[in-house]
C-alpha cells in the first residue's frame, strides 16, 4: 500500500510562535508515524523578526513558493517594536487573500476539566464553529487619510462585499451545518449596516433556501455577544463577517478558558492553494521565551491541518489526546495551573502514543 505524504511549510513567525509551532511539529510527526501517512516539514523564517533584518516579512517570491505546499503551519506574527499595521497587512493578509483562503474556521469547545467562567456549562454546552468570511468585508484595506494634521481632517475605510464572496462563504458553511447538528446562525448588524450587511443577509437568505435541512436564523452581533455567555448551546455554525467574525472568536476563545486555546483554519475550499492553519492568538510577547505559553491552540490547529489533508482518525485522536490531558489537570498558567509548554506537549504526546487515560 502506498503512503500519503504532504509536504507542510511551517511558520513560526515571532514571540510563541517559536514555542509552539516546533512542538506542534513534533506532535504531528508522531502522530504522523501512528497513523501510517508521512509529513514533510520545511521551515520557514518569515514574520516581524525577518522585517527587522531584511525589510520584509517575507521575501519576494515567497507566495510562489509556498504555494507548492500542501498546506501551511502558522504561529503568529508581530512584535512590539515594530509598526503593529505591518503584520496583518504584509503577512497574514497577503497569505489569506493570495492563497484565496476565504474560510476562515474558528472552533469553540469547552475542553474536558475546564471550568469555562460559565461555570454551569459543560463541554456539551459549548460546542460551535465559527465561519469568518476571511477575503472581503471590513478588513479589504480600502481606505484614504486626507489632511490627518488639519482641523477638516478625515479618513475612510470602505467595506466591500460581492455577491460571489458571500455565496461561497455560504455554501461552505451551510454544508458545514449539515454535517453538524443542522443549525446555521448568521451574525450580523443589518439594522445599522444597512447597505452591506443587508446584502450580506439577502444573499445568505437565498442560499439557506438550497439546505431545507439546516434551521437558519439570524442574530444580530451584540445579541449574539451576549449569548455568546448566556446561552453558548445556541450556537452550532455560525457564519459571520471578517471583523465581527475577528471579534467574536476571541470571546469565543474567553469562554473556552483562555485565548491560548483556540485554533483556526485558513481554508480554501476549492484546494486550489494551500489552507494555512494558526492559533487564534497574536504573538504574545508579554511571555514568550519563558515555556509558559499554552501550545493547545497551535495543537488543535495541527489537528485541523490533518482534518483538512484527508487523515481524520489522525486529527481525532490528536483532539482527543488534548483533550485527556486537560482533564488531566495539566495546564500551563493561563489556565490556572503551572505546566510549562513543553510538559503539556511531552502529556499530550504520551497520551496520543498510548491512548490511555492520563
Ligand atoms: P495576543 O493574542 O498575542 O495576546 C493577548 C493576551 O493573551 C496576552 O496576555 C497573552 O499573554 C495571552 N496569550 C496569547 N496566546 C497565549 C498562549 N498561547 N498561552 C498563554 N497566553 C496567551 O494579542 P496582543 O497582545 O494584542 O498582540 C500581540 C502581537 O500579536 C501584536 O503584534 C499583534 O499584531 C499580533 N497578532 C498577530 C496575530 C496573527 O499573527 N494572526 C493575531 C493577533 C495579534
Ligand atoms: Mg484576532
Amino acid at each position: 500500500m502506498s503512503m500519503n505524504t504532504y509536504r507542510i511549510a511551517a511558520i513560526n513567525g515571532d514571540g510563541v510562535g517559536h514555542e509552539i509551532v516546533p512542538a506542534a511539529i513534533e506532535l504531528l510527526k508522531h502522530g504522523a508515524d501512528l497513523f501510517g501517512f508521512g509529513l514533510n516539514f520545511e521551515t520557514f523564517p518569515y514574520g516581524a523578526g525577518h522585517y527587522k533584518e531584511t525589510g520584509n516579512f517575507m521575501p519576494a517570491g515567497a507566495l510562489e513558493q509556498l504555494a507548492e505546499y500542501d498546506a501551511i503551519l502558522f504561529g503568529a506574527v508581530g512584535l512590539p517594536e515594530v509598526d503593529d499595521s505591518l503584520p496583518f497587512k504584509e503577512f497574514t493578509n497577503a497569505i489569506r487573500t493570495a492563497f484565496k483562503q476565504y474560510v476562515n474556521y474558528r472552533p469553540v469547545r469547552l475542553f474536558d476539566g475546564l471550568d469555562s467562567p460559565l461555570r454551569s456549562k459543560t463541554s456539551k454546552d459549548i460546542d460551535f464553529v465559527i465561519i469568518r468570511e476571511n477575503n472581503e468585508g471590513e478588513f479589504v484595506q480600502s481606505g484614504a487619510t486626507v489632511y490627518p494634521e488639519r482641523p477638516e481632517g478625515l479618513a475612510t475605510d470602505t467595506s466591500i462585499f460581492t455577491r460571489a464572496g458571500i455565496e461561497r462563504v455560504a455554501h461552505y458553511s451551510f454544508q458545514l451545518a449539515r454535517r453538524r447538528r443542522g443549525h446555521l446562525t448568521n451574525v450580523t448588524k443589518s439594522n445599522t449596516l444597512i447597505y452591506t450587511l443587508g446584502y450580506w443577509d439577502k444573499v445568505i437568505g437565498e442560499v439557506s433556501r438550497e439546505y431545507p435541512e439546516v434551521t437558519y436564523r439570524k442574530m444580530y452581533v451584540d445579541a449574539a455577544s451576549a449569548n455568546f455567555v448566556l446561552h453558548p448551546e445556541y450556537f452550532d455554525v455560525i457564519l459571520t463577517t471578517n471583523m465581527i467574525g475577528d471579534i467574536l472568536s476571541d470571546l469565543g476563545g474567553a469562554i473556552m478558558g483562555s485565548l491560548g486555546l483556540g485554533g483556526s483554519g485558513n481554508i480554501n475550499p476549492g484546494r486550489e492553494y494551500p489552507s494555512m492553519f494558526e492559533p487564534i492568538h497574536g504573538s504574545a510577547p508579554d511571555i514568550a521565551g519563558k515555556n509558559t505559553a499554552n501550545p493547545i491552540g497551535q495543537f488543535w490547529s495541527a489537528s485541523l491541518m490533518l482534518e483538512h489533508l484527508g487523515e481524520r482518525k489522525a486529527a481525532d485522536e490528536l483532539f482527543d489526546a488534548i483533550n485527556r490531558t486537560t482533564a488531566g489537570g495539566i495546564l500551563t498558567p493561563d489556565l490556572g495551573g503551572n505546566a510549562t509548554t513543553e510538559q503539556v506537549k511531552e502529556a499530550v504526546l504520551e497520551s496520543l502514543v498510548k491512548k490511555e487515560r492520563v
